[in-house]
Formats: C-alpha cells, sequence, structure tokens
C-alpha cells in the first residue's frame, strides 16, 4: 500500500471571523470567487463538484462548471438525460463544493436544483462557440457507446449537416438553478484548528449564521 501519511500541509494564508462576514453568504461567496480568481494558482475557479442521489441510492460527484451566480443562486449547464440529470430530476436535492487550494479554502453548498427557463438556457447555447453546440448535441451523454471513431463521425456528419447554418439547443441539453439552503466556508487554518462558519436558511428566509468545530 503506498503511504502517503508524509503529505502534510500546514494552512497558514487566512481567517475567517465572524466579525468580518456579511449576512448573507452569497455576498461572502462573491468574494471568495474573486480573491482566488485574483490570487492566481487555480485554471479555473468555477469548477465545482456536484453530488447528486442517484436513481441506483447511490451518490455521485463530478465536476461541472459554474456560469453564473446571484441571490438566487448557482447555474451550470448539463444534458439533461445524462447520468446527473436523470438523478436530479428525480431528487433535486444536491450539494456542490468549491475546493480553492491556492487560498487553503473550501465552500459547500446544498441546494436544490431546477431546470433554467428555455430562455436562459437558449441564451447560453447561442454564446457558445459552434464545436461545442454541435458537441452537445452529438454526445448522449452517459450513455455507452461503440468507440471514439463514432463520436468523431457523428460530429463530422453534423459539421456537414449544419454548415452555414443555425445551430439550434437540443431540448435534452440546458441549464440547472441551485437553489441554496446551506453553505459552509471553510478557511484552513494551523494546527488543524480550521476557520468553518455555516449560513442556514430559516423559514423566514434570513440566513442562520454558525461556527462549526473543525
Ligand atoms: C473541469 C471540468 C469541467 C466540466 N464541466 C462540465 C459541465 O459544465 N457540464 C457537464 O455536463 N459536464 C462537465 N464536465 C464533465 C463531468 O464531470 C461529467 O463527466 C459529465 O457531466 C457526465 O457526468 P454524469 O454521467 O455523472 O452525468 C466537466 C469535467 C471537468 C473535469
Amino acid at each position: 500500500m503506498e503511504d502517503l501519511s508524509n503529505y502534510r500541509k500546514s494552512y497558514e494564508k487566512s481567517q475567517l471571523l465572524e466579525n468580518t462576514i456579511p449576512e448573507d453568504p452569497i455576498n461572502l461567496f462573491h468574494k471568495w470567487f474573486y480573491e482566488s480568481q485574483d490570487f492566481g494558482g487555480v485554471d479555473e475557479v468555477n469548477a465545482m463538484t456536484i453530488a447528486t442521489i442517484g436513481l441506483d441510492g447511490f451518490p455521485k460527484s463530478r465536476v461541472v462548471l459554474l456560469k453564473k451566480f446571484n441571490e438566487e443562486g448557482f447555474i451550470f449547464y448539463t444534458n439533461y438525460n445524462s447520468e446527473k440529470g436523470k438523478a436530479i430530476l428525480s431528487n433535486p436535492n444536491v450539494c456542490l463544493s468549491f475546493f480553492w487550494h491556492s487560498m487553503e479554502r473550501q465552500v459547500i453548498i446544498k441546494g436544490i436544483a431546477e431546470k433554467t427557463p428555455q430562455s436562459i438556457s437558449d441564451n447560453y447555447f447561442n454564446s457558445r462557440p459552434d464545436g461545442s453546440k454541435l458537441g452537445a448535441i452529438v454526445s448522449l451523454q452517459s450513455e455507452v457507446i461503440p468507440s471514439r471513431d463514432y463520436l468523431d463521425k457523428k460530429l463530422n456528419e453534423l459539421e456537414s449537416t449544419f454548415e452555414g447554418k443555425e445551430i439550434p439547443r437540443p431540448e435534452f441539453w440546458g441549464g440547472f438553478l441551485v437553489r441554496p439552503i446551506e453553505v459552509e466556508f471553510w478557511q484552513g487554518r494551523p494546527n488543524r484548528l480550521h476557520d468553518r462558519i455555516r449560513y442556514q436558511l430559516q423559514e423566514d428566509l434570513i440566513w442562520k449564521i454558525d461556527r462549526l468545530s473543525p
């Protein structure tokens, strides 16, 4: 067995204290997102893990790209018929997480996902390069396929079909909006005594703030 017990790092870059945080987690998310971007060292600061509960009862997580966020929630795009798409449509409870290692930070968001309105999916789809649009049509995401060749051939066929024409968004492809109900901010600190601040949405729509033991 590979011994990784010497992989050890002390986290000393920052701290997260109650007297410096906003009442609303989206404001703090905004601050941390751009701080991570400006600090550098994270290639895709908008890459996040989304965990879903599958039709088989197992949780599964994978990386997707966050494309928009605001007070309402967090938007990403995918194939609605993919494994994650089917999982979300059957159980919309999901968990998003970000690990911004350069700032020694993690954010974990529990939320409820819903399809974005068609107009939002259309706008985003239309903003993509033609290659990505065709890729979305070609890929029946998460289905078993016979070979790489199969994909390349399908792409070639579609390139000819749509040459000089507008490429429409397929109905099976679009956005999900994740409306947050709980957001946890984790800041690495020395001696494994990290800062953890959790926001929970109350029935009166006020965010309750608690510090959690690391
Ligand atoms: C950096 C990165 C970004 C990705 N972005 C997306 C994305 O925005 N949407 C998407 O559907 N898949 C994206 N993927 C692929 C997913 O991780 C996953 O393989 C795919 O969505 C199929 O997942 P599923 O079979 O669990 O539905 C990305 C993967 C990586 C590594």
